[in-house]
């Protein structure tokens, strides 16, 4: 049994196709380099203790009965839960967190938690790791069921199978991950934080998620992305909204896809910003806030700018051309390698 493990889960930025992971739909994301780590040793007893060195907080509690809690805690109490759920014989174990994806931000520090808390688990227990899909199946329960978000596997794929200069082109349809090759030339991708703190388990995303449900039920279709902007027109607003936006979403990341592949910068930014304005206008997660930060980028010089994530704060993703210089504040990002775990 390996004594002291060091697990980090990358956070993760998504180049286009937004709320379509949990519509069975297209996504384009890539693992980011910032991320958070766990280290964990091992312990002799049947209690998992955490510190969470950032904020400066400690949790303890038995393996025998894992029960909820709230905030960061749910986090570890849901990943200790659900790999005992799933079978696995864990072992106690002492474990310290640190991140430097900032929170609410947009880019995925839950799923980052998630990831490094369970590859940390399973290393320090000399667990044989699952399957990725299966693992972020597993993390995004954890996120689910203990943590109150209703968010789709978006996050916990481009987390656990990132890859260095690749975007992951994800059929949530059949969980397919194939990666795309990110050469950019001279253009920049950066994300800039809107200054809101958007949360997932608040009610927003969740009831964006309810919505594409029941307009999904009234098609008779298994996901939106099933259905066609012809069927559409059936259905009430705002359901046809959230529809149009899903379905308008799926082709903009086919069009993202040929773009990379012909060097199309112009092309890319355009689908940006397209999507934009169809999470602003269809979606309807956008704020003031938000827009603010769009038109900064815009005005550095961005030839596409978009909220990003789940919506309702959190970060712009913006493409800027060559020889502009980024908003203050706005952080160049590039697709980094996936969760690793390494002996400390
Ligand atoms: C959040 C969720 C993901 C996904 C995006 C929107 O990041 O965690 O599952 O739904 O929002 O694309």
């Amino acid at each position: 049994m390996p004594a002291h493990v060091s697990a980090f889960g990358p956070g993760r930025v998504n180049l286009i196709g937004e709320h379509t992971d949990y519509n069975g739909g297209l996504a384009l994301p890539f693992a980011i380099s910032h991320g958070v780590t766990v280290r964990a040793a091992a312990r002799d007893d049947r209690c998992i203790s955490a510190f969470a060195a950032d904020i400066d907080e400690r949790d303890e509690f038995s393996l025998e009965a894992v029960s909820p809690a709230d905030g960061w805690r749910a986090f570890v109490r849901g990943a200790a839960g659900e790999l005992d759920r799933a079978g696995v014989a864990l072992t106690g174990a002492s474990l310290e967190i640190a991140g430097n994806v900032p929170r609410g931000a947009g880019l995925s520090s839950s799923a980052a938690l998630e990831v490094a808390l369970v590859l940390a688990l399973l290393s320090v227990a000399d667990a044989p790791e699952p399957d990725r899909i299966e693992l972020a199946k597993l993390c995004s329960r954890v996120e689910n069921e203990w943590v109150g978000a209703q968010t789709g596997l978006l996050d916990q794929i481009a987390s656990l199978c990132g890859s260095a200069d690749r975007a992951l082109l994800i059929d949530f349809s059949k969980l397919d991950v194939q990666p795309v090759a990110l050469e950019l030339g001279d253009y920049r991708l950066v994300t800039l934080d809107s200054g809101e703190e958007h949360t997932h388990a608040g009610g927003g995303y969740n009831e964006r998620r309810a919505e594409c449900a029941a307009a999904a039920s009234q098609l008779g279709v298994d996901s939106l992305s099933d259905a066609t902007l012809s069927m559409i027109e059936r259905l009430p607003e705002p359901l046809s909204l959230r529809a149009r936006h899903v379905i308008t979403e799926n082709e903009r990341v086919r069009s993202a896809v040929q773009a990379l592949d012909g060097r199309e910068m112009e092309e890319l930014g355009r689908l940006l910003d397209a999507s934009h304005a169809s999470l602003r206008d269809c979606y309807e997660v956008s704020t003031r806030a938000v827009e603010d930060a769009v038109d900064r980028c815009k005005r550095a010089g961005a030839c596409g700018a978009r909220i990003m994530g789940g919506g309702f704060g959190g970060s712009v993703l913006a493409l800027l051309a060559p020889g502009s210089a980024p908003p203050d504040g706005a952080v160049e990002v590039r697709p980094g390698p996936g969760a690793r775990v390494e002996a400390a």
